[in-house]
């Protein structure tokens, strides 16, 4: 089994976890789609499902896109309100691809459809959980709920310090930690109050400042349809 980020600039992660000539895609971004299919055709690989972490609000996805195209899944924690999911999955779920195990555990806050997506030795946390101290995802954005997010770190306390923290968004370059690293250096696993988690957020959020691509690539992935005008692609 290997695992690698292959976005090909940008700080959204897109991670490949290809096995015996098959390969799944996480969090793929619409923009690259023809990126992924070049990668995977100098690896020989074919593409036998995809899967989101949660509603992105910074890109549009490329998985009900590759969905369609390539006739594959596309998984999403159950009850996302995203259209173009093909398979929708909870915690009971146990879904084998290429040979490889995936499991799923909710961990809303970030978004209410956050998941986190486990195989052997790594977790794909999307939103929720950064490495080192970029900390976590915002909750001001759609669906986001501040308390709810603090209750998902608090449940991560089952997982082992030994898996990789393979996040959403990234620095290119940045070399992915494990969990315990992340326990003793990202400073939100370190806080022991609601209030500390809440003036994080809050300073990081007003940080932030607005998303800009949110008012295309929200209702693109809920609705599942590419826009007719993509305003990051005009000249
Ligand atoms: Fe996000």
């Amino acid at each position: 089994m290997q695992v690698d980020d292959i976005r090909p600039e940008g700080w959204a992660c897109t991670y490949l976890i290809s096995n015996d000539g098959k390969a799944v895609l996480i969090d793929p971004v619409w923009d690259y789609i023809e990126h992924y299919r070049t990668v995977m055709n100098h690896r020989n690989l074919e593409l036998i499902a995809c899967m989101a972490t949660h509603t992105h609000a910074d890109h549009i996805t490329a998985c009900f896109t590759l969905s369609k195209d390539s006739q594959i899944p596309f998984y999403m924690w159950k009850d996302t309100a995203s259209l173009g999911v093909t398979d929708h999955v909870d915690e009971s779920s146990v879904v084998e691809l290429a040979g490889i195990e995936y499991t799923f555990y909710h961990v809303p806050g970030h978004t209410q459809d956050s998941m986190i997506i486990a195989i052997e030795g790594h977790i794909f946390t999307g939103d929720f959980l950064f490495n080192g101290t970029a900390g976590v995802g915002r909750d001001d954005l759609p669906s986001g709920r501040l308390m709810e997010h603090w209750d998902s770190i608090q449940s991560l306390a089952h997982l082992s310090d030994g898996v990789l923290v393979c996040s959403g968004h990234e620095p290119p370059g940045t070399e992915l930690q494990s969990l315990g690293w992340n326990r003793k250096n990202n400073p939100i696993l370190g806080m022991k109050t609601f209030e500390e988690f809440s003036i994080w957020q809050k300073q990081t959020a007003e940080q932030l400042g607005s998303v800009s691509k949110i008012k295309t690539a929200l209702p693109a992935n809920l609705f599942a349809e590419i826009p007719e005008e993509i305003p990051w692609f005009e000249p």
